[in-house]
């Protein structure tokens, strides 16, 4: 089980190098646009920028996201099939939609990963996924079964790969251990607010395993924008110091490029609905920053010095 060398000689049929270096995330998709029109539009001019990455879930938009984007990539015709879509299931919430759930949870047993699979395809027009992620550890998970299912979905043509999302390392390596095929990624979250993937492992674990974390809200889910307490504060001032010292343009571009400053190389998951902050982004994903530089930008989020 803990054999990580060993993970490394099993090969996978597709990696997150065939993905946009930046992803754009569906959670806020039925907020951000009025009809699949607009959402239409959006995409196409993503798919300008070269953003071809969509990451989303069987749970966005209560249980909504994956039929609106569906029909939207519907809508663009064959344009759409540039897209490599990511989906992620294994929460079972309530919604309109599923009123029967009364308390939440997470399940990873391989007949609901299927049914959950099975369902995104559908309600994507999608024959098969680039990626599909187990979306939350499920501390019922049996690693050997979860991972046949896994590897099914592989086998049988409804993903191309599999993954994690919010695994701690023991978790990740637990469910390697149950599977043939490789897991090529751990989402987590991961910005200059959210700092604990460098300690817990996570972060180390995907560079020992020569794996690239998929990072989500790396912007803080909007709240570097409108900083409400101290921490906020502090890292919004040093973003800004930063972006001025890099002509990066923008806190937005300097907590990109601060996350891919990572050597475990981060594939930031965005989820602005507008295509001229995504292309100020990219404008700035070529550029690095000093060590220096990094740590201060830890050192304002974490509020103490690194003595
Ligand atoms: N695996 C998981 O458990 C998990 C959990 C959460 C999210 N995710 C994924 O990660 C994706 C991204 O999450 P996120 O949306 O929280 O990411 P984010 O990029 O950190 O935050 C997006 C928010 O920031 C705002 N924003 C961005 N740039 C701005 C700017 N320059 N000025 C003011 N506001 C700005 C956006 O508003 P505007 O739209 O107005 O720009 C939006 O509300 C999700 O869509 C989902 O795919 C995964």
């Amino acid at each position: 089980m803990n054999d990580l060398s060993r993970l490394e000689t099993k090969v996978s049929k597709s990696d997150l190098v065939s993905m946009s270096s930046l992803v754009w995330g569906t959670w806020r998709c039925l907020k951000q646009f009025n009809d699949t029109q607009s959402f239409a539009r959006f995409l196409h001019e993503l798919q300008i920028l070269g953003v071809t990455t969509l990451d989303t879930a069987d749970i966005y938009g209560g249980h909504g996201a994956e039929a609106f984007l569906g029909q939207a990539l519907r809508e663009m015709g064959t344009a759409a099939n540039v897209f490599q879509i990511v989906s992620k299931g294994g929460i079972r919430t309530a919604s309109d939609r599923f009123t029967h759930i009364e308390t939440g949870h997470y399940d990873s047993s391989p007949a609901y990963i299927r049914r959950s699979v099975e369902r995104s395809l559908r309600e994507l027009g999608r024959q098969t996924l680039d990626l599909f992620l187990i979306h939350r550890p499920d501390y019922l998970m049996d690693a050997s079964e979860t991972g046949d299912a896994l590897d099914n979905l592989i086998n049988d043509g409804l993903a191309k790969s599999v993954g994690v999302s919010n695994f701690s390392t023991s978790q990740f390596n637990l469910l390697q251990s149950g599977m043939t095929n490789r897991l090529v990624t751990n989402q987590i979250e991961y910005s200059p607010l959210e700092t604990m993937a460098l300690d817990d492992g996570r972060l180390d674990q995907m560079q020992f395993v020569k794996l690239r974390p998929m990072c989500w809200s790396p912007l803080g889910a909007g709240r570097l924008f409108e900083p409400k307490g101290k921490q906020a504060i502090r890292v919004r001032f040093a973003l800004e110091r930063l972006s001025d010292k890099y002509d990066l343009s923008g806190i937005d571009a300097a907590a990109i490029v601060w996350t891919l400053r990572h050597p475990s190389r981060p594939v930031p998951v965005i989820g602005t609905g507008r295509i001229d902050r995504i292309g100020n982004v990219l404008r700035a994903v070529s550029k690095t920053i000093e060590h220096e530089d990094w740590y201060r930008i830890l050192v304002a989020s974490r509020g103490k010095d690194m003595a």
